[in-house]
């Protein structure tokens, strides 16, 4: 197919409010850094290699979809994370952007800790050899089980969500003999300038307890009588994919804040403050996303200058930064399987996954870039729709990119930064066999989850 074929093929133009969308890029068999994971590269013979390897090959070895996640930018981003909040800081990447055992011994080696927020999360990070102390398990409705298992354990904090949970932790860790140490939720009532369903600072949700009318500082009184508690602090997350530290800022204030007025009244000083996580990344070359020491120095001014104002010790700082550790680290590969398309509209690209290796568009209308893989084409840009082969229309990864025009079955496109939120939200929709993820380091790749097989659904199934 070249461009010849599509005389009327529609142009960018036609199709979108002006200026709601960039110009087609000068060149389109550029991959721009900003969104691709460290070690990908094109050769100057057109050659697409992750890790040193080629993706015609890694396709041809691991299937489609797949996706590919390279442990030496994993591994680097950790330590710019480490790096930029220094020893007097904890950093604990989030596993609900992805995790596995493989994940877990990466974190351990590069001195993270880890948030887990199930009983399967803390599982898999207990199997791998993460020690409890370095766990923090988090949830606004824990069942009991999973908070018995995360006392047994050991785990260094549970973030309690609510006041049942504070009694429900205290007791279970009375009749355990123990004494857990907790962090208290808390909303601080920022806006976070991010999609409705990942801000969670606002007061009008479900996550945490409100700083405003009191009930964070009546949570921090029920805690402090507690026997088989251990108030270490306070915790607040305001969202995720938030791109300035002014929300940061002010929910450091506030926490801070919420620390002066329990010393007040208790005269005590809670040591440790979390900021949890929500630094966002770029998923195309429009977004500029904050560096990890542009943050961990804004935290630092801000949360030294409010503790020196109101006479409080600097408590110690942890943060939870999980798709801006793992989110640029992956791709997701895929087959074109038929290209369809609707002259004055758009061309329609099927791929051999969709919404259910990538839930991410559909649900929060994410934007997404995408490039052809498996070869260079100096055809002109096709507005392209990216969709999957699942029964809905929603079925969408990659809502307008443009792909060139000589695109044909066959061909292997690539959709960067697809590292957090997409293997760990993925789903069996259709009986769709869930893609391996494989990390690819120094010219060797291997499977770290494998693809899912009809034999594993059919093994749920009882019949
Ligand atoms: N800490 C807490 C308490 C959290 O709830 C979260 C994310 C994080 C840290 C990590 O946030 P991150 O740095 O990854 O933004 N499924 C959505 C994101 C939901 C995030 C839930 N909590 C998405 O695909 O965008």
């Amino acid at each position: 197919m070249s461009r010849s074929a599509h005389p009327a093929g529609p142009r960018y133009a036609d199709v979108l409010p002006e200026g709601h969308h960039p110009a087609p890029p000068a060149d389109l068999n550029a991959l721009d850094p900003r969104v691709w994971s460290r070690t990908v590269a094109r050769d100057a013979a057109g050659t697409v290699t992750v890790g040193g390897l080629d993706v015609g090959h890694l396709a041809e070895e691991f299937g489609t979809p797949a996706y590919f996640l390279d442990e030496d930018d994993f591994r680097a981003r950790c330590r710019a994370w480490r790096e930029a909040f220094g020893p007097d800081a904890d950093v604990f990447y989030a596993g609900k952007a992805f995790l596995s055992r493989a994940v877990v011994r990466w974190l351990a080696e590069e001195e993270l800790n880890l948030d887990v927020c199930s009983g399967g999360e803390l599982s898999t990070a207990l199997a791998a050899g993460m020690p409890a102390e370095r766990i923090a398990l988090h949830g606004n409705n824990k069942s009991t089980e999973e908070i018995a298992r995360a006392v047994e354990a050991g785990v260094g904090r549970i973030v309690v969500d609510s006041f049942q949970e504070i009694v429900r932790v205290a007791h279970i860790a009375q009749k355990a003999g123990k004494r857990q140490r907790v962090q208290i939720r808390v909303t601080v009532g920022v806006e976070a300038h991010t999609h409705e369903f990942i801000a969670t600072a606002h007061e009008d949700q479900k996550f945490g307890l409100p700083l405003a009318g009191g009930q964070a500082a009546e949570a921090v009184r029920r805690a402090l009588k507690l026997d088989g508690l251990e108030l270490v602090g306070v915790h607040s997350h305001i969202g995720s994919q938030i791109f300035d530290t002014s929300g940061f800022e002010v929910a450091a204030r506030r926490v801070v804040g919420l620390l002066a007025e329990v010393r007040d009244e208790h005269g005590v000083e809670l040591p440790e403050i979390d900021l949890g996580g929500g630094l966002g990344i770029a998923y195309t070359s429009e977004d500029d996303p904050r560096e990890p020491h542009e943050i961990a120095t804004a935290l630092r001014a801000i949360v030294e200058r409010e503790c020196a104002a109101a006479g409080l010790a600097v408590p110690r700082l942890s943060v939870e930064p999980g798709r801006a550790i793992v989110g640029p680290t992956a791709f997701t590969l895929y087959e074109v399987g038929t290209v369809k398309e609707l002259p004055g509209l758009r061309t329609y690209v099927s791929v051999d996954g969709g919404m259910s290796d990538n839930i991410r568009t559909a649900l929060y209308d994410a934007d997404y870039s995408v490039a052809l893989v498996s070869r260079t084409s100096t055809a002109e840009p096709m507005l392209s729709r990216v969709v999957g082969k699942h029964c809905e229309s929603g079925d969408i990864v990659v809502r307008d990119a443009f792909l060139p025009a000589d695109l044909a079955p066959g061909d292997l496109i690539a959709v960067p930064a697809t590292g957090a939120y997409c293997r760990s939200m993925a789903s069996n929709y259709n009986h769709a066999l869930r893609p391996p993820v494989v990390a690819v380091k120094d010219g060797t790749a291997r499977v770290i989850v494998r693809r899912e097989t009809e034999e594993d659904l059919l093994r749920l199934d009882v019949g």
